[in-house]
């Protein structure tokens, strides 16, 4: 059985429309019900700073911040990290997230995110699989950050120096010491990025294919890039040292793994995700969602928390009880909003419900 991390405790104070908000969660998985605009999402997104520093609706601390209140907003989770007790708190300071781990402030967010695992379903997600290129290598890099705790730093570095590199280019600065440097850079880093997203795919596909609940449609998952397994980050290196003038005058970085293609098939039909219906595109979005959960419990022993928004009223009722079940067959701690229990009725002992209501 996977190592069961969960959130005991979850406190918010100014935290958008939540002054204060207490919930007493245990290593249960949680239903937040309530009505239309009372704060639900809310109590998702506090979650998904864990996994993420502008969390899961990419904001910006002074955003967060309530608007009734001069008061910095403050997030304090009780967590079990699937070994002990961790207190993590962040914070707003100066338009800035501050993080504290027992007691002790962070410098930075890879001491959180060695700790904590989140994944999460929101509506805003719909069509990630049908938008941009851009996009749908965004979702792959979220799915890959859930297994490997140095991916989102390797990528952090890999952007950054690409950044820099089509900045000189851009402004003609011909320093090739700096060049060969940020070059450097993004090769060792385009390596590792490549042999991660090659790996967590393969594990992925493995558990699409032999574990995943038969109830939900499989999805195929396709990549390519212009990068070979088999390539060195000299080999990568020497190519960007060759395309300085080709990038200069498209004013892109025409070779590298940002350029990589991810695309979903449906499996059982074998076509292209976007050639499906909207409820079949929901759902394969939502099977590979629960496949991650369950890769990463069959091959790191360790359940991320699922958080799912507003999911059920995208399923019929027949889908609602196969995610349930599902859901409950991985015992990831999974967070759950809707607009009223009733779609839970028969898992009043599988749940811990909280209701908000108005003030
Ligand atoms: N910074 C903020 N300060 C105060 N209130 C905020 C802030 N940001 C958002 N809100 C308010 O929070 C409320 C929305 O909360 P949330 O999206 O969590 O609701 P919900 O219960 O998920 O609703 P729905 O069922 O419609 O999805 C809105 O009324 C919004 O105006
Ligand atoms: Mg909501």
């Amino acid at each position: 059985m996977a190592t069961h991390c969960y959130i005991k405790k979850l406190k918010l104070h100014n935290f958008r429309s939540h002054s204060n908000f207490e919930l007493d969660s245990d290593d249960s998985s949680v239903v937040i019900t309530g009505k239309n605009g009372i704060g639900k999402t809310n109590i998702l997104e506090a979650i998904s700073l864990l996994a993420k520093s502008n969390g899961m609706k990419k904001a910006k601390a002074s955003e967060i911040q309530n608007r009734f209140s001069n008061e910095d907003w403050v997030v304090h989770y009780d967590f079990f990290n699937g070994t002990d007790f961790n207190s993590i708190g962040i914070a707003k300071s100066f338009d800035k997230k501050l993080i504290q781990i027992d007691g002790k402030t962070q410098s930075s967010y890879s001491s959180l995110y060695k700790i904590s695992n989140v994944i999460w379903l929101i509506p805003q997600m719909d069509y990630v699989l049908l938008n941009s290129p851009s996009d749908r290598l965004k979702f792959l890099d979220r799915i890959v950050s859930l297994f490997e705790e140095n991916y989102t730093c390797c990528y952090m570095k890999y952007r950054k120096a690409k950044h820099e590199r089509s900045k000189l280019l851009r402004e003609n600065i011909l320093n090739k010491n700096w060049f060969s440097s940020l070059e450097n850079i993004m090769a060792i880093n385009a390596v590792s990025i490549l042999h991660m997203r090659s790996s967590v795919l393969k594990i992925l596909q493995d558990t699409i294919d032999n574990h995943s609940s038969k109830l939900f449609p499989k999805a195929s998952l396709k990549f390519s890039s212009q990068l070979t397994l088999d390539d060195t980050a000299e080999y990568f290196q020497n190519r960007l040292k060759e395309n300085r003038e080709k990038d200069s005058l498209t004013g892109r970085v025409t070779l590298g793994v940002h350029n990589d293609n991810f695309r979903v098939f449906c499996q059982k039909r074998n076509v292209p995700i976007n050639l499906c219906s909207t409820g079949e595109q929901k759902l394969l979005l939502l099977s590979i969602i629960l496949s991650s959960v369950k890769a990463r419990c069959i091959h790191y022993n360790k359940a991320p928390l699922l958080l799912l928004d507003d999911i059920m009223s995208h399923l019929d009722k027949h889908y609602r009880k196969a995610l349930i079940e599902e859901v409950l067959s991985i015992q990831c701690q999974t967070w759950i909003t809707d607009v009223n229990q009733d779609n839970f009725n028969s898992y009043l002992y599988s749940f811990k419900f909280f209701e908000l209501l108005s003030k």
